[in-house]
């Protein structure tokens, strides 16, 4: 192992005692499993024979089920509906040992997104959702159970995927009580409050996010490193890690310094919650001690291992160990289901 890979190895298992609460946009995936023998003979459409069904959590729920399969101990706030997708979102949270007592239950469909997977692809995605803004009590009661369980987690993620959770006046709240308790607070963004994120640890926007943070596309190398800048100053952060989908991700940090890191990734079957694994294993390691840069090369091996399962899907400790000792990957063409 070299030097490098020992310090991540020793990390992991600190990892395993760090306490994160995940503040954000929960969802369930929701996947259709079946084959398709015959065009319909009412529309030029597949006929998908179900043969099974399956639940993952998504969104910030995805983001505390990577942190709960690395060891971490994880506590979830956002929001439910009062349906059978809520439900299902609750036990199997709470079937992984994720702390799910701050989830607050509301009037509005549980975000819920339906893939109908057939011979191992996708035939089509639903969607069900509402982004509408949310009652004043329902943001009240979010805000009240974030701030009740801060003072007892390690680290603070929050993961805006812009359906309501993350409002201004959640993260005027949670933002400053959590820098007084000295937490270590990391944010995936979302354009709108770009400006909200003020004097967080780190945030970890993908290209396109960080486009949208100082209005305008970023192509070259140079737009990345004007834009990453543009951020540390604006914001006042710890550092700014963008992910660059297949040419991996470039941390900066306050005070001027930056690594490029290359991705690790040997086969990609599936890109989708790369983003996820990425600040929950970026968090989990800062919560564990790790330097931003170790933190960043970390979730880089992680991301890399995720995007070479099909489906929203989560790493294990064995895997990054793996990785790090340089074995022959354990990554194997599959299909991710549930438990
Ligand atoms: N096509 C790819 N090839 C290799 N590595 C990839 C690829 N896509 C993503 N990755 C890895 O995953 C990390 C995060 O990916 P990306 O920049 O796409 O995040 P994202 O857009 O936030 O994803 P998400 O869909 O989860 O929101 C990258 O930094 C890289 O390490
Ligand atoms: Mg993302």
């Amino acid at each position: 192992m070299t030097p490098t890979a020992h310090a991540l190895n020793g990390l992991l298992t600190r990892c395993a005692k760090a306490k994160v609460l995940v503040i954000g946009d929960l969802m369930l995936d929701e996947f259709v499993w079946g084959k398709v023998s015959r065009i319909s003979p009412e529309a030029p459409v597949p006929v998908v024979w179900v043969q099974s069904e399956s639940v993952m959590p998504g969104g910030a729920a995805n983001v505390a089920n990577n942190i709960r399969s690395l060891g971490g101990q994880v506590s979830v706030i956002g929001l439910i509906g009062e349906d059978r997708w809520g439900s299902a979102l609750l036990s199997d949270l709470a079937a992984r040992r994720i702390d799910t007592a701050g989830i607050v239950k509301a009037q509005r469909p549980t975000t819920v997104k339906t893939r109908v997977i057939a011979h191992h692809q996708q035939v089509v995605r639903v969607d069900r959702e509402q982004r509408e803004r949310l009652p004043a009590g329902v943001i009240e009661r979010l805000i009240a159970s974030a701030e009740a369980r801060i003072k007892e987690a390690d680290a603070v993620v929050i993961e805006d995927y812009g359906k309501g959770v993350v409002t201004r006046q959640l993260l005027e709240s949670v933002i400053p009580l959590a820098r007084t308790h000295q937490k270590v607070i990391t944010v995936d963004p979302k354009e709108e409050h770009f400006d909200l994120y003020h004097r967080v640890t780190a945030l970890t926007p993908n290209r396109a996010e960080a486009g949208g943070a100082v209005g305008r596309e970023l192509e070259s190398d140079a737009d990345v490193q004007r834009a990453a800048r543009e951020m540390l100053q604006r914001l006042e952060c710890g550092a700014v890690l963008i992910t660059l989908g297949e040419d991996g991700m470039w941390l900066f940090e306050q005070g001027g310094r930056d690594v490029r890191i290359p991705t690790v990734a040997q086969e990609v079957f599936d890109v989708a919650g790369a983003g996820d694994t990425v600040i929950a294993v970026f968090t989990l390691a800062l919560a564990g001690g790790a330097s931003l840069e170790q933190a960043a090369r970390l979730a880089n091996q992680a991301a890399g291992i995720v995007v070479g399962k099909l489906g929203v899907a989560v790493v294990t400790p064995q895997e990054l160990r793996a990785r790090l000792t340089n074995k022959p990957s354990s990554i194997r063409k599959r299909l991710v289901r549930t438990r």
